[in-house]
């Protein structure tokens, strides 16, 4: 295969496949829900690409596919709660169509869940795995619990914020394509290679998000355009906005960022307003291409086809315009 769209769709047919509903009804509704509630499908889509540029078929790497996809969406059901997020992908939130305790166990079981799925591969290619897997899913629980911290600090250093969204969000985007070079047995450099240029572009993947965020459409984004300023995260819009100006801003944005107010939408048109005065869109675009073409340079470095190398960009390139 060479299409993304064959990819997505192989992917969505195993899934539905595997994942049904079952009793307790309470635990596996929101599990099925969520992971059916649709999404761009970018991690298991190049956990199969890799295997495939690998040189092995991408049926072989549907379990792990579906491993990390199953994951991502544990995480995104907990990141919710802990953001409290009402929209997700258009729709509700696992917490608010049901509640925070079915959020919290039916999240709990998506995480076993995809541990498990690891045990359909033997051996070695199951150690590496699970290996991958165990490091990747604790560096995302650390990374989460930075980007929570940070919401009350006001000494965040760009630094950090870089540290915090590589751990939260970077390293699933790696080991999802390093999964595939693992099902495939890779070789260890072109396995820490592939890992390298799936860090970088989840990076600017993350900075998309969050300029997304603030500038998204309302229609069509899926999330509530503001969350962030809301839940005063300190990305990476609000550190340049916070670096590019004047004391009298900077005390402002410092004020409007530590608040959390009744009805938000002031909070959300101050904050707005000096984000697009510091020029922090502009500095975001310029640092999310910056990763990219970063990623790019890793991708050049990398002991695969020509064909491969133009598939990967062509896949960096349409992350880096996304709209949603
Ligand atoms: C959302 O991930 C969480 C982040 C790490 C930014 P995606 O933007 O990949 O979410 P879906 O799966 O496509 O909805
Ligand atoms: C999410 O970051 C990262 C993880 C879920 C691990 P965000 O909180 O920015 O993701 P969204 O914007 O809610 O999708
Ligand atoms: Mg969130
Ligand atoms: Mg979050
Ligand atoms: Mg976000």
């Amino acid at each position: 295969m060479t299409h993304i769209a064959d990819y997505r769709e192989t992917f969505l047919n195993y899934l539905e496949e595997k994942i049904v509903l079952t009793e307790p009804k309470s635990l596996y509704e929101p599990i099925v829900y969520i992971l059916q509630l649709g999404g761009k499908r970018l991690r298991p889509v190049l956990t199969l690409m890799t295997a495939e540029i690998f040189g092995t078929s991408h049926t072989k790497a549907l379990d792990a596919a579906l491993a990390v996809e199953v994951f991502h969406n544990f995480s995104l059901v907990h990141d919710d709660i802990m953001d409290d997020a009402p929209l997700r992908r258009g729709k509700k939130t696992v917490h608010e169509k049901w509640d925070i305790n079915t959020g919290i166990l039916s999240g709990d079981a998506m995480l076993i869940l995809a541990y498990q799925l690891f045990e359909n591969y033997e051996g070695k290619t199951f150690r590496s795995l699970a290996e991958l897997f165990s490091k990747t899913a604790i560096e995302v629980c650390e990374g989460q619990q930075y980007d929570i911290d940070f919401e009350t600090r006001n000494d965040v250093t760009i630094p950090q914020y870089l540290k915090m969204i590589e751990y939260k969000t970077a390293v699933l985007v790696g080991a999802a394509m390093k999964m595939g070079a693992i099902v495939a047995e890779a070789s260890e450099t072109d396995a820490e290679g592939i890992y390298d240029f799936g860090r970088n572009l989840g990076l600017a993947f993350q900075l998309q998000d969050d300029y997304l965020d603030a500038y998204g459409d309302p229609e069509t984004f899926g999330k509530q355009v503001g969350g962030d300023i809301i839940e005063n995260k300190k990305t990476y819009l609000y550190l340049k906005a916070y670096e590019n100006s004047s004391a009298d801003n900077q005390e402002s944005l410092q004020h409007l960022f530590s608040i959390q107010p009744e009805d938000t939408t002031e909070k959300v048109a101050a904050v707005m307003k000096i984000f697009s005065e510091s020029n922090a869109p502009e500095a975001i675009k310029e640092a999310i291409e910056a990763y990219t073409k970063k990623a790019f340079a890793v991708l050049k470095t990398l002991n695969i086809g020509d064909k491969e190398k133009q598939l990967l960009q062509a896949f960096g390139e349409q992350l880096m315009n996304r709209t949603v």
